[in-house]
């Protein structure tokens, strides 16, 4: 909570008083660079992921989405959270030497998973669908926004990859004793979540934010990737009738994804074919740039450099500069440039524990810092950049000479370089957002307050700590 006392004591007068005592910690925590500040925090993060799986009273390979049992209870298994979590388990295996028997434990958990009667479905496979657990494994019983269809998604990109890992080490038997076998019905966690997918794409279900029952891009985009994925995997596996049909379905989904441009917004639409936007009628949500870090690929419709999405990320940076107090601060207590604190979308009402005012949070902020520099990395290895009138003003907005008219800016063009660096120097500012914002100890809730800056909602949140971990990923990558 300390870095948020700071900002208390931005905006001065009598609060600063109150919180004084705390700032001595906080003044300390200010003197670490940001490189530093990213290291230790890559460690929290760490910590706060492995804390979070197979706890004492739940099942091996169950994951809890934050420690908090009330107010709000998220003391449970999420499928999603816990494939994105996942995914960071096994990209930081290299620091862990038991990272890959923590997948194998997800592995198992995940097809009990399948096999559990739920109301998303009694019986296999409409069961996929079941968004939730108990941390337990057994069935969550209440009413809740289901079904929702990226889960099985992300669940079968993460396994791909640990079935591709395994084979490479010669453990051949657990793939296709666990992973994926051909047969049908599917006898196997992977082949369960792909016909899953390539058969139920098309239909209505929950947004990632459990709120809304419609078509989504970043349940569509998370689809696709587990298709065109699954589809070399499993011509790898001998099942080459399969990889055919997941490589169609793949493709459709992709032409299905152009539907959710509107060029009268100006950016990508998060969700089609509701009766029921909750309020949401900017259809304007982080949720798509989520999508577009965790399932593009580059030389796909819908990468980083896609026209459409940088356009998006614009328009998301602007919204969220101006719907939340606290942006209103744009330095640190360094005078150091802080980017926008962004959240889930700006008519959001959730607070992180019922109804009331949105907030931003930290993996939304923390996917606005990953996706620049992705975007960097990008256009560095192209050795160009392509202007068009849809992504002007963001490239506008990272350099200083007028760009007026132009379509291209080459490798020995000095505004080519400044757009490197404006990227580089815009996702730090992201950084420093979050930083501002963290515990002292390293915590990240969800939420943190649009009004005082203070964390709220789930404590120590997983997925907090695993969007850091990507986002850390990404910048050793694409920084320099
Ligand atoms: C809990 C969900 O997880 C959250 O995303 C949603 O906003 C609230 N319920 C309100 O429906
Ligand atoms: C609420 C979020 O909206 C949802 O995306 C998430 O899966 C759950 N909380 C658990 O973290």
């Amino acid at each position: 909570m300390n870095k948020a006392n700071r900002f208390v004591k931005w905006w001065g007068t009598s609060v600063v008083c109150v919180f004084s005592g705390l700032s001595v910690l906080s003044a300390s925590a200010a003197e670490l660079n940001l490189e530093n500040w990213i290291r230790t925090q890559t460690t929290r993060s760490l910590n706060g992921v492995h804390a979070a799986i197979s706890p004492r009273d739940g099942a091996p390979g169950s994951i809890m989405a934050s420690p908090s049992r009330a107010n709000p209870d998220y003391y449970a298994y999420w499928v999603r959270d816990g494939s994105l979590v996942m995914k960071e388990v096994f990209a930081y295996r290299s620091l862990d030497r038991r990272a890959v028997d923590t997948l194998k434990d997800f592995a198992m958990f995940s097809r009990r998973n399948q096999l559990t009667p739920n109301k998303s479905g009694e019986f296999f496979d409409r069961a996929l669908g079941e968004p939730k657990f108990e941390i337990d494994g057994s069935p969550y019983t209440k009413n809740w926004g289901r079904p929702q269809n990226d889960g099985p998604a992300l669940r079968a990109s993460v396994l791909i990859t640990l079935a591709e890992e395994l084979i490479l080490q010669g453990d051949r038997d657990f793939v296709s004793r666990v992973l994926y076998r051909a047969e049908l019905p599917a006898t196997t966690v992977i082949k369960a979540d792909l016909e899953y997918t390539a058969h139920h794409w098309r239909e209505s279900n929950f947004d990632l934010w459990e709120e809304v029952n419609g078509h989504h891009f970043y349940t569509r985009i998370a689809q696709w990737r587990a298709l065109e994925d699954g589809s070399s995997f499993a011509k790898r596996m001998g099942d080459g009738t399969a990889a055919n049909y997941y490589h169609q379905q793949a493709g459709m989904i992709l032409e299905s994804l152009q539907a959710y441009w509107s060029s009268n917004a100006g950016y990508l639409l998060t969700t089609l074919g509701t009766n029921n936007n909750r309020g949401k009628d900017s259809n304007l949500d982080i949720a798509v740039l989520l999508g577009v870090n965790q399932s593009s690929k580059p030389g796909f419709a819908f990468s980083v450099t896609d026209p459409r999405v940088i356009a998006t990320a614009y328009a998301l940076e602007r919204k969220f500069a101006e719907v939340y107090t606290i942006n209103g601060v744009t330095t640190d207590r360094d005078g150091r440039a802080m980017a926008p604190g962004l959240g889930r979308y700006a008519e959001d009402v959730y607070n992180g524990n019922g109804e009331g005012r949105g907030n931003p949070w930290f993996l939304a902020t923390h996917a606005m810092a990953e996706y620049l520099l992705t975007l960097r990395g990008e256009l560095k290895r192209a050795g160009s950049v392509q202007i068009t009138d849809l992504t002007r003003p963001f490239f506008q907005g990272l350099v200083s000479r007028q760009l007026m008219n132009k379509r291209r800016l080459g490798r020995t063009d000095p505004t080519f370089n400044e757009v490197l660096t404006g990227l580089q120097a815009k996702s730090d500012a992201y950084i420093r957002r979050s930083r501002f914002h963290t515990g002292a100890n390293g915590s990240q809730a969800e939420q943190f307050n649009r009004e005082d800056g203070f964390m709220q909602g789930a404590r120590d949140l997983t997925w907090s700590y695993a969007s850091f971990l990507s986002l850390r990923r990404v910048r050793d990558r694409n920084y320099e």
